[in-house]
């Protein structure tokens, strides 16, 4: 890598507040494809992930919308930004007064992102670098998990872990706007938003996100671990659009 990862980002992104969310203000970008392209360069690796902390996804976005209008979920209270991207979900927690903020993602370029965007708001976040989904829970009250179900390998990952904090006694919110593998049937919806993202991302410059909770543990159905059911995705559509 020939920059530092914060480098990187301040060089290819423009701080400036999130469409609908404008208390908010993170470094992003315009273009995902000469990014992606530069992030390949720059690291040397054809197979890099995509630059997801450089965009605010439609299920961030809605989480953000919920805080805003529901801050007692977040204040004073201890909250993980499971992959958390830019760290828009974790940024909307700390605007909310949040005592304490733990993000992960297993993106380093991820974790200069947080990094920025939340001293960018004059706050801090601790970052894990790493996959945790297989890690001993968190000492939290609150995790939010912004847009997590567009792949079937997390998808598949991150419900039990899900189930495994709220199991805990911690308040778990979902934040998506109805992708692939959305697992809906453990789904309690609280609220929805239309949400202003890119269509860069998107088939639709407007898409609704809906926040969730899960489904309290004695109406749950999926009881073990393995993977989210067929009936799962549906018909619902895959807001990403291959390049
Ligand atoms: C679509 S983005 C959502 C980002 C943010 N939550 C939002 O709503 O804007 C998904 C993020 O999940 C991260 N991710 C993928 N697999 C992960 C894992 N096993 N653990 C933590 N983060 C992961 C990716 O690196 C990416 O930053």
């Amino acid at each position: 890598m020939a920059a530092s990862p914060r480098a990187f980002i301040l060089r290819h992104t423009r701080l400036r507040p999130v469409p609908g969310l404008e208390e908010v203000r993170l470094h992003l970008a315009d273009e995902v494809l000469p990014l992606w392209h530069a992030v390949q360069a720059e690291t040397g690796d054809a197979d890099a992930p995509l630059p997801y902390w450089a965009f605010a996804w439609a299920g961030g976005l809605a989480i953000g919308r919920y805080l805003r209008g529901h801050p007692e979920v977040v204040a004073g209270r201890r909250v993980f930004d499971l992959a958390s991207g830019s760290g828009l979900c974790a940024v909307a927690a700390m605007r909310a007064g949040a005592a304490a903020v733990t993000c992960a993602d297993i993106d380093p370029f991820a974790a200069a992102a947080i990094e920025a965007n939340a001293r960018a708001s004059g706050h801090r976040a601790a970052v894990i670098l790493r996959d945790v989904l297989d890690d001993e829970l968190p000492d939290v009250d609150v995790v939010l998990a912004g847009d997590c179900w567009y792949d079937a390998g997390l998808a598949e990952r991150v419900l039990p872990w899900l189930h495994r904090a709220q199991d805990r006694g911690i308040d778990v919110l979902v934040g998506d706007p109805g992708r692939r593998y959305l697992p809906t049937d453990e789904l309690v919806e609280l609220a929805s938003y239309e949400v202003r993202t890119t269509t860069e991302l998107e088939d639709l410059e407007l898409k609704q996100g809906n926040v969730y909770a899960l489904r309290p543990a004695g109406a749950r159905r999926i009881h073990a671990r393995g993977p989210v059911p067929e009936t799962a995705s549906g018909d619902r559509r895959d807001g990403w659009r291959e390049g």
